[in-house]
């Protein structure tokens, strides 16, 4: 948005401060609410600026709900006590069909209507903690957590900090007063992020999005949470005074929605229980894909007529009920801590657990990452462990359970703390640790055995040189028959020897063989990215066959040549040059010349265009082109496209969707564009505006 400077030099500082308000409210509410940013953050730093000066300068105009009150007060010594006006109930359970069908059947009996189909409010059982936030005349005066129902903690200044909480609701005639209820949590993204920070910190990481969302919420010091990227979802209403409800709950959340409160997109209304079990599969099928953790559906009676007829028992409504998904965490043992020694003889601890249902799928093991994460959560032989596998990130050990933990004696346990092995379990050459990093390394190369297999597979996978049908069990097959030991032998493979492995056809083998001849004359990109040099990523691959164009113009560039490849430091550069002066893979790389395993290209130095010197990173979903086209585009003005964002990023073309790149970016202080910024930098004379 911009506002005409012009215009505004004249206007009162007291209108100029209702204009940023609204303007930076929008803002947020675009960004956090509705997830589609339409401010670039430059632009939106200015306007906060310029509030909380003018706000410096006449301190009569300072109000609590302006967005510059966000940013976090002074530590408080303690909570105050809210006592709430209506109870704030639990949710009784059900985890059967069974017991939906039993649910409906006590509503339909209790509204005395036993044979008609219930209309339900169906919503996601968000896996948060439940807050009430009390607004007044439409201004948020205070907000509270559930405590035990009756009394929760007063925690306003935490929820100030949450972005997506408006503090004031977009209504010219506001209620006198509205409590709405909700759930705060954290975002899978975001709270991934909060545990690298922990970890690259050597700090305790949280066990589960929920337990981080707590604890920020729990934060006697509001700057702490202000650091932390909590969300909002409301899901129904307290106290109400001077304003009249609509007649279902999916109109109250329709209502809820328009006053720019965030509320759940998965929301819906069915019919009857084929109705609630169909929406239970729908949303079981996309809980992973949601950006945050839920362990349920809620199915509320959709009248609030009805509701009220149908009334409490105990401590929970009669007309409502969570119904409840498989968990994502569970509790299982540690049989075992292997080691295992990835393709460049990375080292890696990973839990044996005794096999245990989790996410859908039976776990068996979860890496431990290394050896300080492994200290860390002091993993020993024998814990009970909370194993967490949410979405499709691979299984974690996410805490031990101490008080399980087997012992010796009062004070000493079972077992001893892991300790990385000295040498590797593979091959027994030493193991290094270099300084500064977390991972072990064998020190043997190709000569280990793990290494060599681990290579093999690296270099026959899809993005590499893509040997069809040359998988793990083959190359494990082909190492223990002796048929090969490095990737230049696979092109000397003999069909007869092939065809009298284990479990192997003549036909397969064939098969294999075709596979592997239509791998040779490979692109140069492929093929030094198949080469599985440290630190030299599919990208960065790319890069270097573009820049030099031929093998031996690579293999020849000293340290200072190879830096002229944007995006190569130092680091990757030492890693190319350990790589080439090695003598075993200089005579590989021979053998694989004569096998025209590749084929040269030319180089094509980068030209100088209006974007040389910048790198871009895309995210989200552009309105009228593919990100393949921007990053055309973009390279053709010389501009270059990295797949993460750093400090050494220039610009985020960000569409919709995007998701954390664009909160990096945003923390970063890194420029973001939208898909007409682009355009409008791809096409201006001067390329260096800010
Ligand atoms: S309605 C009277 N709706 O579940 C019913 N609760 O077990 C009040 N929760 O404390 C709750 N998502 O923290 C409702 N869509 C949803 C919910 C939800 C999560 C939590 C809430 C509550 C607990 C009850």
């Amino acid at each position: 948005m911009t506002l005409n400077a012009a215009a505004l030099d004249a206007t009162p500082a007291a209108n100029r401060v209702e204009l940023l308000r609204a303007a930076i409210d929008e803002a947020n509410y675009r960004y956090y609410v509705l997830d589609a940013p339409t401010l670039p953050d430059a632009e939106y730093d200015r306007l906060l600026r310029e509030l909380q000066t003018i706000e410096a300068a006449h301190p009569e105009l300072l109000s609590p709900d302006s967005p510059t009150q966000r940013v976090g007060a002074g530590p408080l010594r303690n909570f105050a006590e809210v006592a709430h006006a209506i109870p704030m109930l639990s949710l009784g359970n059900a985890f059967s069909a069974a017991e939906v069908d039993a649910f409906d059947r006590r509503v339909r009996e209790g509204l005395d209507r036993p044979e008609s189909i219930i209309e339900y409010a169906v919503e996601p059982k968000f896996d948060g903690l439940a807050v009430a936030l009390h607004y007044q005349r439409g201004r948020f005066v205070r907000g509270a957590t559930r405590g035990d129902g009756l009394s929760g903690e007063d925690v306003s200044a935490n929820l100030r900090t949450i972005r997506a909480i408006p503090m004031r609701l977009a209504c010219s005639h506001p209620p006198e007063w509205l409590e709405v209820r909700g759930e705060v949590l954290m975002l899978r993204r975001d709270f991934e992020h909060l545990n690298q920070v922990a970890r690259d910190k050597g700090e305790k990481t949280f066990v589960n999005p929920r337990n981080a969302a707590a604890g920020s919420l729990r934060q006697l010091d509001p700057r702490v949470t202000a650091q932390r990227r909590l969300s909002f979802f409301a899901y129904g209403v307290g106290r109400i005074d001077g304003v009249e409800l609509p007649a279902t709950h999916a109109a109250v959340m329709d209502w809820l929605a328009e006053l720019r409160l965030p509320v759940s997109g998965e929301r819906a209304v069915v019919r009857g229980v084929d109705g609630l079990m169909g929406y239970f599969q729908v949303l079981g099928e996309r809980r992973d894909a949601l950006p945050f953790d839920i362990d349920g559906a809620v199915y509320k009676v959709n009248r609030l007529a009805d509701q009220a007829v149908l009334g409490f028992v105990a401590r929970a409504p009669r007309f409502a009920i969570a119904h409840k998904y498989p968990a994502h965490e569970e509790i299982t043992l540690v049989e075992g801590i292997d080691v295992q020694v990835g393709r460049t003889g990375t080292l890696t601890p990973v839990a044996r657990l005794k096999p245990v249902f989790v996410g859908g799928v039976t776990v068996t093991n979860a890496t431990l990452h290394n050896e300080d994460e492994v200290r860390r959560k002091d993993v020993r032989i024998g814990d009970s462990v909370i194993v967490r596998r949410a979405g499709d990130v691979i299984p974690e050990v996410a805490g031990v359970l101490l008080e399980r933990r087997p012992m010796r004696d009062s004070l000493t346990p079972l077992h001893e703390p892991f300790v990385m092995p000295s040498v590797c379990p593979e091959c027994g050459a030493p193991v290094a640790r270099i300084e500064g990093e977390a991972a072990a390394r064998c020190s043997n190369g190709l000569s280990c055995p793990a290494q060599r297999k681990q290579a093999l597979i690296h270099f026959a996978s899809r993005r590499a040189m893509d040997i069809d049908g040359l998988g793990e069990k083959l190359v494990e097959q082909l190492l223990e028959q002796s048929l090969v030991r490095t990737p230049a032998d696979l092109y000397r493979l003999d069909l007869q020897r092939v065809a009298s492995l284990e479990r192997m056809a003549d036909k397969s083998a064939a098969n294999l063989l075709t596979a592997i001849e239509a791998s040779r004359g490979r692109d140069l990109a492929r093929f030094i990215f198949a080469l599985g040099i440290r630190n030299v990523g599919e990208q960065t691959a790319k890069d270097l066959a573009r820049h030099f164009g031929n093998f031996d113009a690579l293999m020849a560039a000293d340290s200072v040549a190879l830096q002229q490849v944007a995006d190569v430091g130092p680091v990757v550069a030492e890693s190319l040059r350990t790589f080439f002066t090695e003598p075993h893979n200089q005579q590989v790389i021979e053998q694989l010349r004569q096998a025209h395993a590749w084929r040269d290209g030319e180089a094509r130095p980068v030209q100088a265009g209006r974007l040389t010197g910048k790198t871009f990173v895309l995210t989200g979903t552009l309105p009228n082109m593919t990100r393949d086209q921007a990053k055309a585009m973009i390279e053709a003005e010389g501009g270059k496209v990295a797949g993460g964002v750093s400090r050494k990023t220039d610009f985020l073309l960000a569409g919709e969707e995007a998701g954390s790149k664009l909160t990096k970016a945003r923390e970063l202080g890194i420029p973001v564009l939208d898909e007409s910024s682009l355009m409008a930098l791809l096409t201006e004379n001067d390329a260096s505006r800010e």
